[in-house]
């Protein structure tokens, strides 16, 4: 399907669901680019979801943030359980506003939900000139090392630099092996997941999404990666005010409240201490790394970012090709 075709049916439907038409265009924008840089499992295959959220009342369409400014630098947001798309744009710009006069930004919000992917925030800070890092926290998904059940969210890290060329530095990665959108996606979709990357509730490996959704999904890196999770859900819930521990609630499986949600934004401005020279040092940074010599089959070093960039320039092109039981959901959700 077209981009603008699919963009003006998902902005008509937040719209229906009662949505401001700023916001309504602020969601269908964070979804739709989730599908240009092939990450479905945060995309269009949500759709339904957050439309069953705001007509049970745990999304807030009309949502009245606040912004509390602490200090010249450093903001708190109360997002009032408005859809997260919503509440990370307010916050990635509240960030790049403050950042950009003081050199330094930071920005916490709390009663926000589901945000999709981080790097699509820190994309706005890096075209701002700006190195970002963001945090979110999400539903239970990952037992903590030497623990049986899962407590932490597949927790995206996310840091961004510009490269002073157009395709940005953005490591996005969820401290899961495969984020819980790709199994969600998977057990939709009526296919398999890899191998490794979850376990069923017996603790015996699987490659059925159900089986592995009921089960733990495993973290990158053993303790490594759940000492990773862990911080992400200090930053993200802890220090913001939002959910934490285990608390926030999966926004599929359970109605029995709003998610709370924290995020957490900080931007620096890149000249901050070798001025100018960023650009020279970042370009020089990358060179020496992508000239290394290359394992087997190895064509090119790529970094964080690169091949997203790709993706997006060719889907953009092209269009996105829609599953038929996501256009099942779309027709009815236009009705
Ligand atoms: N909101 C939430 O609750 C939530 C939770 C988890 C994940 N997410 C989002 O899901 C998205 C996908 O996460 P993921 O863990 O599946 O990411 P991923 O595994 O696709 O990529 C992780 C990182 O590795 C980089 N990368 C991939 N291939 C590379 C290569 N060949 N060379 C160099 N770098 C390479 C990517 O650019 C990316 O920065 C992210 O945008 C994340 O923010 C959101």
């Amino acid at each position: 399907m077209k981009i603008l075709e699919i963009k003006k049916k998902v902005k008509k439907i937040f719209i229906n669901h009662g949505l401001n038409t700023k916001d309504a265009s602020i969601c269908s924008e964070a979804i739709i680019n989730a599908e240009l840089v092939d990450a479905p499992s945060h995309g269009l295959a949500r759709l339904m979801m957050y439309c069953k959220r705001i007509q049970k009342k745990l999304i807030n369409p009309k949502p009245k943030i606040k912004i509390k400014r602490i200090s010249q630098s450093i903001s708190h947001i109360d997002a009032n359980n408005s859809i997260g798309f919503v509440a990370g744009d307010i916050g990635i710009k509240e960030a790049i506003k403050i950042g950009k006069k003081t050199g330094i930004g930071l920005v916490a919000i709390k009663n926000s939900g589901h945000y999709g992917l981080s790097g699509y925030y820190a994309e706005q800070a890096v075209k701002k000139n700006l190195i970002v890092l963001c945090f979110t926290n999400a539903p239970a998904a990952i037992a903590p090392y030497g623990a049986k059940k899962s407590l932490f969210g597949t927790n995206p890290i996310c840091f961004g630099t510009p490269t002073a060329s157009k395709v940005p530095f953005i490591l996005d990665t969820s401290v899961s092996i495969i984020n819980r959108g790709k199994i969600r996606r998977a057990a939709k979709l009526g296919l398999k997941i890899p191998t490794g990357v979850a376990l069923d509730i017996f603790g015996k490996p699987t490659t059925d999404p159900k089986r592995a959704l009921k089960g733990v999904q495993l973290p990158i890196a053993g303790f490594r990666g759940s000492g990773l999770a862990w911080m992400v859900d200090i930053l993200s819930g802890v220090f913001t005010g939002g959910n934490h521990s285990g608390k926030v609630k999966d926004p599929f499986d359970d109605f029995s409240g709003p998610q709370n949600i924290g995020h957490l934004f900080i931007v620096m401005k890149s000249n901050l201490f070798v001025g100018n020279n960023y650009n020279n040092k970042i370009k020089e940074n990358i060179k020496i790394i992508k000239k290394l010599p290359k394992i087997k089959g190895i064509k090119e070093i790529l970094y964080p970012g690169e091949g997203k960039y790709k993706r997006y320039k060719n889907n953009i092109k092209k269009g996105i090709l829609i599953p038929k039981n996501i256009l099942r959901d779309i027709k009815e959700l236009l009705k």
